[in-house]
């Protein structure tokens, strides 16, 4: 155990407001995207984070001048001086971040090679990088695997190309478009991830110089051009984060409101947690005027007293229920009168979780079936990707560990709702992702505390 630890006071309903900034698996790309530019990028409400230092130490390396601007949350990038890096110096982010591997079309791009060191991540499922490597080589470039990391070039240049994705997945996406845009002519991606923070990162390309059409199916078009320029961008904000507070305020019987969520990006999420029986209630922002100070735009979560209902939900690409939002709801369903089902089908291994929530009385079962309306990857393959939460069940206080991200959270807000105390270790990996998440913890009123 460490003595990286929190130390719990459940039993009593978070209350009050928080603001969320800039979405984590935006913001990380949009600072990748800096590199391709020839003059500075300069990007708004960049959360503290650890993907976001990260991402910032290899800019740095790079050659690119990372420094905070006048706004809190403002960071710009200047690239005049992209330079190759030592693979030992890179190395020191080995295992840190899945970030890197989006470095390779902007670096091949800038210096004609890459290396990019081991990946890091939350352990949810294997997370394959076969669909990069081969959208890579289609665009002209060698992959050389070493045991130190990757290497790669691109002798002859990049060329832009027809390509299908197996699966929607957001990671090559992301690949494919920070490649495709300074590739020599006209790439065609098929079933592509068109998540809010893949649109919002193809805007920031835009603004750059880039020309990107979305077509209907997952069909995106990118015509490459030769140069691009720095973005002045606001990023959308996170709406992992925003559904993770509104499930707390679930479980815990309370009432949250968070500043900066956007009910557009959060449809789904908003659906089911209605279905559930949680209220909540959208503020639209109103711009500043002369004698009026304008309000920020959020959404309000509360309980409303009396018992949650269960439900039957499936993860899915966008527009589906997102996998990050299911751990932390999962743990308000535990609260709720009967059976609900949860079909896992974007992570093979993202219900490990639920077994920490059974020794504090939960009862959940997972299952290798598919338990949702339709088959997934991982219905024959032997993966326990399905859960039935009977509800409603007292949660009372444990020693809890962090397993990953989101689980990690899920783990806080069963401490939170649990009665008595519980000691959670390893809670610094919450800030992987969520920005000053103990002071918010403050906010809305949780006993909390550092032994
Ligand atoms: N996949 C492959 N091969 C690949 C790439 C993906 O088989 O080359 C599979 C994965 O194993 C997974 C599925 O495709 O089963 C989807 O993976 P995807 O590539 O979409 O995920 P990602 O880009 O690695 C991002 C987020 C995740 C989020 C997923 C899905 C970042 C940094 N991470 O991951 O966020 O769950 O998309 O929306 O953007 C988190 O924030 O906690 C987190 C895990």
């Amino acid at each position: 155990m460490t003595d990286d630890v929190l130390v719990v006071h459940g039993g009593s309903p978070l209350e009050g407001r928080i603001r969320v900034r800039g979405a984590k698996n935006l913001v990380s790309k949009a600072m990748v995207a800096a590199l391709l530019g020839d003059t500075p990028s300069r990007l708004f409400d960049v959360p503290r984070i650890r993907d976001v230092e990260v991402v910032r130490g290899l800019l740095g390396l790079h050659g690119v001048k990372v420094t905070d601007g006048d706004e809190d949350g403002e960071l710009v990038f200047d690239p005049a001086n992209v330079e190759s890096a030592s693979t030992d110096q890179i190395n020191v982010h080995a295992g840190s971040s899945r970030i890197p591997i989006l470095f390779c079309g902007p670096l091949l791009h800038r210096l004609g090679h890459a290396f990019i060191p081991d990946l890091g991540g939350c352990h949810i499922g294997p997370r394959p990088i076969d669909f990069h490597l081969q959208a890579l080589r289609e665009f002209g470039a060698t992959v050389d695997k070493r045991p130190e990391g990757l290497h790669l070039s691109a002798p002859n240049g990049l060329h832009g190309t027809k390509f299908a994705l197996p699966y929607p997945s957001v990671g090559a996406t992301e690949q494919v478009l920070l490649t495709a845009v300074m590739a020599e002519g006209v790439t065609e991606l098929r079933n592509a991830a068109v998540e809010p923070e893949i649109i919002d990162l193809i805007c920031i390309l835009q603004k750059m110089g880039a020309i990107i059409k979305v077509h209907t199916d997952r069909v995106i078009e990118i015509q490459g051009v030769p140069k691009l320029h720095g973005y002045t961008h606001r990023p959308i904000p996170d709406r992992i984060e925003a559904a993770s507070w509104a499930a707390a305020a679930l479980a815990t019987r309370g009432h949250v409101e968070v500043l900066g969520a956007q009910q557009a990006d959060m449809m789904t999420f908003l659906n089911i947690f209605r279905s559930v029986g949680g209220e909540y209630e959208v503020t639209d922002a109103r711009p500043p005027k002369l004698g009026d100070p304008g309000q920020e735009g959020g959404i309000r979560f509360w309980h409303p007293g009396g018992e949650l209902k269960s439900v039957a939900l499936e993860t899915d690409v966008h527009p589906g229920f997102m996998t990050d939002w299911q751990q932390p709801l999962v743990v308000a369903l535990t609260q709720a009168r009967g059976l609900s089902i949860v079909h896992e089908t974007v992570y093979e291994q993202r219900l490990g979780y639920t077994e920490a929530l059974n020794t504090m009385g939960a009862n959940i079962q997972v299952y290798r079936d598919c338990l949702g309306g339709t088959p997934c990857r991982f219905g024959r393959r032997n993966f326990k990707h399905s859960a039935v939460i009977a509800g409603p069940s007292k949660l009372h206080a444990a020693d809890l560990v962090i397993p990953d991200l989101r689980a990690g959270f899920s783990h806080l807000i069963a401490a939170l709702a649990a009665e008595g105390t519980s000691r959670v270790y390893g809670v610094d990996l919450i800030n992987r992702g969520y920005e000053d998440f103990e002071a918010k913890l403050a906010d809305l009123g949780a006993h909390v505390e550092r032994p």
